[in-house]
């Protein structure tokens, strides 16, 4: 697992640390502050790679690069490797070079690293498939540093270069699932059971028989029951049904690839899981919003044998998400970060935890730090009306000091059960009869 990463000069604060907890590490924080970059940060650290220097059709994952050149860049952090060990390491950038240096010899293996990038893409990093091979007693990379998968080579497959040789090195989601429902053997029970569990509601998504999109295209297409249709080709579902198809092949690839290399080239299987996934609320309805974080846990449950270790470190936008942890967050195994700009810099901040019972409450905590989960209009409105009644209109819009106007504004904006209207109107009525 990674217990910790520091940034020095690089990124969008002069420096910052992150230090992790062993199960659930939920980061939130503002567009722009800093999340893709530290979980982009944390992938460096577990494989020694940036992920779009793996593959450039990715849109996100660029290696880290120094805030103020003229000054030294560093890059520092602690993990446990998946043989149980700790151990730190400091990175400093080198300008010439344009790089980050590197300590000589075999990576420490952490596990198996999935990092499900926002657009869509993953990448992989596989312990067995991507770890040093020796020769004698020299160290010699010529294995694959990592699987980097753009959204399309997820679906398609993925090409990359072995020993300069372009090699298939994954067949993608439509022919490895399509192969899998027709063998029908563990893994075609793996996907149906991960994409059931993550897609919860009334019906969770079951798998339907392999189409074919058109006569001319010999394409087998995967389909997907969901509660409103029979038999969609994957192709054609929801951006949700197949941002969770996407991930559920991911984890279901990774894994029993994994499994069958450690037991190809007679190494340990990983005893440790670490996903790091960003914007994990994307395209979900507030329904799978819910339920994903919990979902991805069982999932692992399930997936790996018991005694695998999984740490997620997730970014998230969403306070259903957060509502959804509460029955399961356990302060010894979980920690909540939140990036915040205050006196002008950002700043990484751990959460003391404390239920805020729903997603309304998380929304107006300092972690979401809006001051109301209604409209601009609603607020403006609520916050002239509350000036007024404590005689203080001062700072409100012009259009909105005078009573009979807040009233229409409120009228215009706030719902009839707005919990707001007893209280002006009973301030109003006590108004009238000069109590
Ligand atoms: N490769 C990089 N090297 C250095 N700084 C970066 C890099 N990528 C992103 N950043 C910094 O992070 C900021 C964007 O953060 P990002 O991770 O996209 O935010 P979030 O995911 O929270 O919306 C940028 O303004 C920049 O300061
Ligand atoms: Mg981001």
């Amino acid at each position: 697992m990674l217990e910790r990463l520091e940034l020095e000069n690089v990124g969008p604060a002069p420096d910052m640390v992150l230090e992790l907890q062993g199960r659930l590490n939920l980061i939130t924080g503002d567009n722009g502050l800093g999340k893709s970059f530290l979980l982009d940060a944390a992938w460096w650290a577990l494989t020694r790679r940036w992920p779009r220097d793996l593959n450039p059709r990715l849109t996100s994952g660029h290696a880290a690069r120094p805030t103020d050149i003229a000054r030294p860049a560093k890059l520092r952090f602690a993990l446990t490797t998946d043989a149980g060990n700790s151990r730190s390491f400091e990175s400093k950038y080198s300008a010439q070079d344009e790089s980050w240096t590197g300590q000589p010899g075999r990576p420490w293996s952490p596990g198996l690293v999935i990092h499900a990038h926002a657009d869509g893409g993953f990448s992989v990093w596989d312990p067995a498939r991507n770890y040093w091979r020796k020769k004698g007693n020299i160290d010699v990379q010529d294995r694959l540093p990592g699987y980097v998968f753009s959204p399309e080579e997820v679906w398609t497959g993925l090409i990359a270069p072995v020993q300069d040789k372009r090699t298939k090195v994954c067949k993608g989601l439509l022919d490895d699932w399509s192969s899998w429902i027709r063998e029908n053997g563990e893994n075609a029970r793996r996907m149906a059971e991960v994409v059931g569990t993550l897609t919860v509601g009334d019906e969770p998504c079951q798998v339907g028989p392999i189409l074919r999109l058109s006569v001319d295209d010999a394409q087998d297409i995967p389909s997907i029951k969901t509660e409103y249709s029979d038999a969609v080709p994957i192709v054609l579902a929801s951006s949700a049904v197949r941002r969770i198809t996407g991930l559920a092949y991911m984890l279901v690839w990774s894994w029993s690839e994994h499994v069958r290399a450690a037991t190809q080239l007679g190494v340990k299987v990983a005893g440790q899981v670490i996903l790091l996934f960003d914007e994990i609320d994307a395209h979900l309805h507030p329904r799978w919003q819910r339920a994903i974080i919990p979902a991805i846990l069982r999932v692992m449950d399930h997936l790996t044998d018991r005694n695998t270790g999984v740490q997620l470190i997730a970014a998230t936008h969403s306070p259903l998400v957060l509502a959804s942890v509460e029955p399961h967050f356990d302060e010894d195994r979980d920690r909540l970060f939140h990036l915040e700009m205050r006196n002008g810099r950002v700043h990484l901040d751990v959460v003391p935890w404390a239920p805020q019972g729903d997603a309304l409450n998380w929304l107006v905590s300092d972690v979401f730090g809006l001051r109301q989960a209604r409209s601009v209009e609603a607020e403006r409105a609520i916050e002239a009306a509350q000036a007024f009644m404590l005689g203080d209109a001062r700072h409100s819009p012009e259009q909105l000091e005078e009573r009979n106007a807040i009233h229409r504004e409120l009228e215009r904006v706030l719902a009839g059960h707005d919990p707001f209207w007893p209280r002006w109107i009973v301030w109003a009525e006590r108004q009238d009869s000069g109590a």
